[in-house]
């Protein structure tokens, strides 16, 4: 079978190993249903300006959607020497109306055809990557409820630095979680926008009505340079970039919850269901989703990297390199989509080994800080409150005690004024109970955020 677009210039057939080297439908058959829903609002438009009858475009529509279910059926075959999915279709129109289904393409082409079906798809990825955003979300905002007033040691440096709230630290994410909402939301707007009539680069001859299809498309707006749009794949690369901002948090959070789920830490219990065993060493319960949701996160971080290089240095305004978006993009959003399905669950389902975590509060001197701010907060410069509290955390290493077991003559050598009162700041309780800043660990504050969070959250949206 000769593809539609091989047509009267050429005297010979395209060779096989260039059919098959350049043959997209084995990946842009994803593309199907928008290919559809773009043809039947462009053969409507084209009622609309008098090229086809009403009938005719009711003809093209309703044989187009037997088309794609018979492409869904997979009763109808598709072939690579139609090259792409947007060929198949029109062949199978053609087979079946004749030269009605010749007329379909006129005003357009696959040039613009391949973008607008793309930002279609694009923007269905957008949707449903948001919503999984939301059910992960959703997910460390049940944890605030359940691990409400638990206090945790968070790290810098890898180090134990200070008490906070559990809620606090799951909050954090939810934080992280928003902005990758708002950057694919961003993203949308600039995906949302209709090419479908720039034709190959120069626009058409034929007074096509662009704002009609666009309407009917669901898109924003209409593309304002036909040479521009051929050639535009940044909302592909931004929703690339969108993609590996979600996979490097999810990254990072698995990292944290491998370590977390040792021996060593000892902090959290996963869901066994979400762990696999070893075929050697029988007391293996592994955390295989975490480092799988790490280690993917390598192939969408590559994704980004192939999209950045092919668009690099091409000319205005479509070529051919541009067909490699595709396989990059769809991986991404495929696999980022597992990530975040899996992680809402694991977020779920996991538990703090409460225990475990308060036994060792007391270690690794939490409340320093706290003791710091007290003193500063009574009049000591803050250089001078940390040199003292320094010296008063060697004191403790020494003795191998806490700081509230220090003796009274002990802070005193530090600062002859002070009194009992020291003891009213030291312990993690205590500590996390001194925090009144915006923003901190402060129960009040902490609350006051699970609050905005719950009422924001109670609807999807971002
Ligand atoms: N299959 C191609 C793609 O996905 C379509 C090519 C359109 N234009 C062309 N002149 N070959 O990008």
């Amino acid at each position: 079978m000769e593809s539609p677009s091989h047509g009267g210039v050429f005297n010979k057939p395209t060779d096989k190993l260039v059919v098959k080297f350049t043959e997209s439908v084995s990946f842009d058959r994803h593309l199907l249903a928008h290919d559809i829903d773009g043809s039947i609002a462009h053969a409507e438009m084209l009622h609309s300006i008098g090229v086809l009858t009403q009938e005719e475009s009711e003809q093209i529509a309703s044989e187009l959607l037997k088309i794609r279910q018979e492409i869904e059926e997979e009763t109808l075959k598709l072939s690579i020497d139609l090259e792409d999915i947007h060929m198949n279709v029109e062949q199978a129109l053609i087979d079946r109306l004749g030269d009605l289904g010749r007329k379909l393409h006129t005003g357009r082409s696959r040039n613009d055809q391949v973008s607008t079906d793309m930002r279609m798809w694009v923007r269905n990825a957008i949707d449903h990557i948001d919503k999984c955003l939301y059910d992960v979300q959703r997910a460390f905002l049940s944890r605030c409820t359940k691990d409400a007033d638990f206090i945790i040691p968070a790290y810098t440096h890898m180090q134990r630095a200070q008490p906070v709230l559990a809620a606090h630290y799951w909050l954090a994410f939810i934080e992280k979680f928003h902005r990758d909402r708002r950057r694919l939301a961003s993203c949308r707007k600039r995906v949302n926008i209709c090419s479908l009539g720039s034709a190959a680069v120069a626009g058409t001859s034929i007074p096509i009505d662009r704002e009609m299809v666009a309407a009917k498309l669901g898109f924003e707006s209409v593309a304002r340079n036909s040479v521009d749009v051929s050639s535009d794949r940044d909302f592909v690369l931004e929703t690339a970039f969108a993609l590996t901002m979600i996979a490097e948090h999810l990254s990072a959070w698995a990292e944290e919850w491998i370590i977390w789920s040792t021996a060593e830490f000892n902090f959290l219990k996963l869901p066994e269901e979400f762990c696999t065993g070893s075929s050697i060493m029988p007391q293996k319960i592994n955390p295989d989703v975490l480092e799988l949701i790490r280690g993917k996160s390598a192939r969408v971080i590559g994704n980004l990297q192939t999209l950045l290089v092919l668009m690099k240095g091409l000319p205005l305004a479509y070529n051919r390199d541009m067909q490699e978006d595709k396989p990059a993009l769809f991986d991404s959003v495929r696999t980022v989509k597992d990530c975040l399905s899996l992680a809402a669950l694991m977020i779920e389902q996991t538990e703090l080994r409460r225990e475990q975590i308060q036994k060792r509060l007391d270690t690794g001197y939490l409340d320093a800080t706290s003791l710091m701010e007290f003193l500063i907060r009574r009049g000591t410069p803050q250089r001078q409150a940390h040199h003292a509290v320094g010296s008063l955390v060697r004191r403790a290493m020494d003795q191998q005690v806490r700081l509230e077991d220090l003796t009274l003559e002990e802070f005193k050598s530090v600062d002859a004024s002070l009194d009992y009162t020291v003891y009213n700041v030291l312990g993690v309780k205590n500590a996390v109970e001194a925090f009144v800043s915006y923003g901190s660990t402060a129960p009040a504050e902490v609350q006051r955020q699970v609050k905005f969070w719950k009422e924001r959250l109670s609807s999807s949206q971002s």
